[in-house]
C-alpha cells in the first residue's frame, strides 16, 4: 500500500540553528504515529512543514504520492486535507462551537449554512459533546474547548490529522475525554501524527512511536516492540525522564 505521507531527508534551518535534520519518516494510511522528544527537538517545526506551514529548506515531503514539499500555489488545498490540532485550541471566541465548526465548509467548500449545521452537530456528536452547540468558547471547559476544535478539523474531511500536544494546557480530569476522542477517531482508521507525552494513549492508540533529539529522528519503532522495551539508549534515557 503506498504511504499516505513520506518525509524523505527534510533539513530546515531557523537562522543558524538546524532544527531538523535529515528526517525521515513515512505514515500509512489508517496509521497512528506518537511523536515523542525532548522541548526544542523540532516536534512542532515537523508538523508545521507537513502542513506547509513553514518550508523546508532540502529535502521532500510527499502527501499521497505527489511531491507537495514546493506546493506554495496549492497549499491551501493541500491544508484541507489536513487538520491540525494545536496545544490552545485557537477557537474564534466570537462563534459558538456549532459556528466553529461550520466556518469552513461553509466558507471554504461552499456548504449551506443548514447543511454545515447538520455537520456540525453531527461532529460536535462524534467528540462527545451535541449540547454545547450553541455555546461559546468562554462557556466550555479546556477539554470541551479542544474537542470542538477536533470537530473543526474534521468537518473538512482531512486525510490526515496532526496534533500538536493537544492536551499540554489541560486540567489533569479533562485530559481523558480529549485523548478517548483521539483514539476513538484513530480506531476509526483515521490516520494520525500526534506529538504527546501521554504514554497511556501512546500505548492505546499508537501503531508507531517516533523519538526525536536535537533535530533528529532517533528512533521509529513499532508500538509492540517500544512498549517491549526494545527502544535506542538515548529513547530510554528520555523515556526515564518523562515517565519518573
Ligand atoms: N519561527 C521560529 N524562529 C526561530 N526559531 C524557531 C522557530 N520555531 C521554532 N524555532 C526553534 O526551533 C527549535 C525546535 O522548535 P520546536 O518548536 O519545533 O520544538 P518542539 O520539539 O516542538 O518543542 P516543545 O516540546 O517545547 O514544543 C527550537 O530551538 C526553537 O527555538
Ligand atoms: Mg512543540
Amino acid at each position: 500500500m503506498p504511504h499516505l505521507l513520506e518525509i524523505v531527508g527534510i533539513n530546515k534551518s531557523f537562522g543558524a540553528t538546524q532544527v531538523l535534520k535529515t528526517c525521515t519518516l513515512a505514515v500509512d494510511p489508517s496509521e497512528t504515529v506518537v511523536l515523542i522528544g525532548p522541548s526544542g527537538s523540532g516536534k512542532s517545526t515537523l508538523l508545521r512543514c507537513v502542513n506547509l506551514l513553514e518550508t523546508v529548506d532540502s529535502g521532500d515531503i510527499f502527501f499521497e504520492g505527489e511531491n507537495i514539499t514546493r506546493a506554495r500555489r496549492t497549499a491551501h488545498l493541500l491544508r484541507r486535507q489536513i487538520g491540525m490540532v494545536f496545544q490552545n485550541f485557537e477557537l474564534f471566541a466570537h462563534l459558538s462551537a456549532a459556528e466553529n465548526v461550520m466556518l469552513a465548509p461553509v466558507k471554504i467548500l461552499g456548504v449551506s449554512r443548514a447543511d454545515a449545521h447538520d455537520i456540525a452537530i453531527d461532529l460536535l456528536r462524534k467528540v462527545q459533546i451535541p449540547e454545547k452547540a450553541d455555546a461559546f468558547p468562554d462557556e466550555l471547559s479546556g477539554g470541551q474547548q479542544q474537542r470542538v476544535a477536533i470537530a473543526r478539523a474534521l468537518a473538512m474531511r482531512p486525510k490526515l490529522m496532526l496534533y500538536d500536544e493537544p492536551t499540554s494546557a489541560l486540567d489533569p480530569e479533562m485530559i481523558r475525554e480529549v485523548l478517548d476522542v483521539m483514539a476513538t477517531l484513530s480506531a476509526e482508521g483515521m490516520t494520525s501524527i500526534v506529538v504527546t507525552h501521554e504514554m497511556g494513549f501512546a500505548r492505546r492508540a499508537a501503531d508507531r512511536i517516533v523519538f526525536m533529539e536535537h533535530g533528529e529522528i532517533i528512533e521509529s519503532a513499532p508500538s509492540d516492540q517500544f512498549f517491549g522495551g526494545t527502544v535506542n539508549d538515548r529513547t530510554r534515557r528520555f523515556l526515564d525522564q518523562i515517565l519518573h
